[in-house]
């Protein structure tokens, strides 16, 4: 099929890169001159694991295309649209990019188009594009207005795509609902060769969960704030873990067996982050408003996750004592592995926070150093994990990103002034008596070492940190 995609961002690029892989002819453009000017060089404006191979190799069949959004308008049987809705002051999504988008479409689109929102926006955004199209557009415009959300997670988006648990369409008619079986059909059907996987074969088969549009645009605010949930649910239960003296990995994997509850995103540590929850949480919360709906269960869920920076800075404080002219080492800017947003990283929060009380930052990511620089001042940026540890009293890990995973810790031991470790991610745990072997303090979120350790290694532990903090008696 010829399909258009509006908005070279994350989901856009990504989007049209892997439609062209499973076969259609893309035509994706940006209203940024200069990031046009820079995919049609063949240079990716972001990281994304696979991604600009996915672009060079489909540019190079020329199944895609970058160029003006006039032209792809003109040109496609569907137009995708996947600008940005960033949040405003208020907490509710900015829709003018969207608006604009509609008045394009509107002013340059002859015959039959499938016009689809894949942008996150509040629920009734396609009756607003609708009447958008109703007021501005030709007389010989014909179109549908639909719905359908994408679910990628950055950093591992290609496989999300070409392996979704399901995929969501919001329309109103048969045929609407007919062309995304048909855009979609090689994902549906799982017949393409993976691009992510070598031999990657017989993967189960999304659903394909047909809605009307208002359905299909509350999914998307309801999943990302029920994951969101999911996540402050987690850290309220690592808090009480820690007080208490229980294991918060523990209990998250004896909850998560249930299948009705799961495991996945019951990973406790300083939050989250990223260009999506927080900013899909507040404008969920605005949308409830707005329709009579008071959500205070979702304001408590941004709380609790406010709350977590302030929480980590202390944990660090009862660690190293006096933060002022402390020298410490940071680990992991991105908001998660494998990305180099730093978009609502909870890393910046933390570091504002540090940097406010005068400590001394040596910072360190392997993708995310570029938009760091732009965005960070005041600490000093390092080559490697080994160079931002020089002399630092401790090793905050932010991110859990793998190559922190296997270091020589000799090699590091030898570099900190103390070998001290607070990991926001607990990402070293599996490697923590080998630290402990090593002489370093291992500190985590929600597992006091008593609780994780042996008696006798606990006591000898206990009694080289006198700042350790004893579970609190309950009751
Ligand atoms: C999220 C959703 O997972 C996607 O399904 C959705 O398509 C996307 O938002 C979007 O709306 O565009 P993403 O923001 O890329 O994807 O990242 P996640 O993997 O969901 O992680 C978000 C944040 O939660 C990260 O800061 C991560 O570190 C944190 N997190 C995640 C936890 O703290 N604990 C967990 O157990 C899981």
């Amino acid at each position: 099929m010829k399909l258009s995609i509006v908005g070279a961002g994350y989901v856009g690029l990504t989007t049209a890169a892997c439609l062209a892989e499973i076969g259609h002819q893309v035509y994706c453009s940006d209203s940024d001159q200069a990031k046009l000017g820079l995919l049609q060089q063949g240079q990716i404006p972001f990281f994304e694991p696979h991604l600009a191979q996915l672009v060079a190799r489909n540019c190079q069949s020329g199944r895609l295309e970058f160029g003006a959004t006039e032209t792809g308008i003109e040109r496609s049987e569907a137009i995708f649209i996947c600008v940005g809705t960033p949040p405003l002051s208020n907490g509710e999504a900015d829709l003018s990019a969207i608006q604009t988008v509609a008045r394009e479409i509107a002013a340059r689109a002859r015959g039959y188009r499938l016009i689809v929102e894949k942008s996150t926006v509040p629920v009734q955004t396609a009756r607003q594009i609708k009447r958008e199209l109703a007021l501005y557009g030709s007389q010989q415009l014909d179109y549908e207005v639909a719905s359908n959300p994408e679910f990628l997670r950055e950093g591992s988006a290609l496989e999300d795509f070409f392996h979704p648990d399901r995929i969501v369409v919001g329309v109103e008619s048969r045929r609407a609902e007919d062309q995304f079986r048909e855009v979609y059909r090689p994902v549906l059907e799982q017949t393409f060769a993976c691009p992510v996987h070598e031999n990657c074969i017989s993967r189960t088969r999304p659903a394909f969960l047909v809605t009307d549009t208002n359905s299909s645009e509350i999914i998307k605010h309801a999943s990302n704030s029920f994951l969101a949930m999911k996540i402050s649910y987690i850290n309220m239960v690592a808090d009480l873990c820690e007080a208490s003296g229980a294991d918060v990995e523990k209990v998250a994997e004896g909850i998560g067996l249930d299948r009705r509850i799961g495991r996945a995103f019951l990973r406790p540590g300083i939050g989250f982050g990223g260009f999506c929850f927080p900013k899909d949480l507040q404008a969920f919360v605005r949308i409830a408003e707005k329709a009579g709906c008071d959500f205070s269960l979702l304001k408590e869920v941004e709380k609790v996750n406010l709350a977590r920076i302030a929480k980590f800075v202390d944990k660090v404080r009862q660690e190293v004592w006096v933060l002022r002219g402390k020298k410490l080492a940071l680990w992991g800017l991105a908001f998660k592995p494998n990305t180099d947003d730093i978009r609502f990283a909870p890393s910046l929060a933390v570091i504002q926070q540090l940097l406010a009380e005068g400590a001394d930052l040596q910072v360190y990511d392997p993708e995310a150093m570029p938009n760091a620089r732009r965005q960070i001042a005041g600490v000093k940026f390092s080559e490697d994990p080994y160079e931002a540890a020089r002399g630092a009293e401790a090793v905050l890990i932010l991110t859990e990103w793998d190559q922190f995973r296997t270091l020589d810790w000799e090699r590091l031991g030898s570099l900190l002034h103390r070998r001290l470790i607070i990991d926001g991610r607990n990402m070293l745990a599996p490697v923590k008596e080998q630290l402990a072997a090593q002489g370093f303090e291992y500190v985590e979120i929600g597992r006091v070492a008593h609780a994780a350790e042996p008696a006798a290694q606990s006591a000898s532990r206990a009694a080289k940190k006198p700042g350790a903090s004893d579970p609190v008696p309950i009751g």
